[in-house]
């Protein structure tokens, strides 16, 4: 076991990992963060993704022990149902949620886009998501919640 001290959602925190411990099932089994789904747990899908000192990461391929020292941030610490992200927001607005399994990825992978890239283009939408799956929405709306997202972020 080793001790890591990182922020989570915010809150300095520490844990007592094994050094094989991936990242989702720390986040999902010690902490109770539940919102960080696992899918595949290959590194496929997307649907683990939380940000790393604010870049997307599939955390089902990342070891936990690497947090140590890092900001973590995970769909729990974007929003609430009472006051929830713009991106979460123009997610519902914009009917781009069905399920709801890939959401947490989505919304994340999508902060840090708009984040570096507060204008992307639609082509630069899709490559960032590409790597996020959906079983269920066809991702146009997806895509068009981004662009929602990204004009109220800037006011329009
Ligand atoms: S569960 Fe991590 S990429 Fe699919
Ligand atoms: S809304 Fe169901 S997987 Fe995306």
């Amino acid at each position: 076991m080793v001790t890591i001290n990182f922020t989570l959602n915010g809150r300095a925190v520490s844990c007592e990992v094994e050094a094989t411990e991936v990242l989702v099932d720390m986040l999902r089994g010690r902490f109770g963060l539940t919102g960080t789904k696992k899918a595949c747990g290959t590194g496929d899908c997307g649907a683990c993704t939380v940000l790393l000192d604010g870049t997307a990461v599939r955390s089902c391929i990342y070891l936990a022990a690497m947090a140590d020292g890092h900001d973590i941030t995970t769909i729990e610490g974007v929003g609430s149902m009472e006051a929830p992200h713009v991106v979460q927001q123009a997610f519902a607005d914009a009917g781009a949620v069905q399920c709801g399994y890939c959401t947490p990825g989505m919304v994340l992978t999508s902060i840090a886009l708009l984040n570096r890239n507060p204008h992307p283009t639609e082509a630069e939408i899709r490559a960032a998501l590409s790597g996020n799956l959906c079983r269920c929405t066809g991702y146009q709306k997806i895509i068009e919640a981004v662009q929602l997202a990204a004009a109220r972020m800037d006011g329009n």
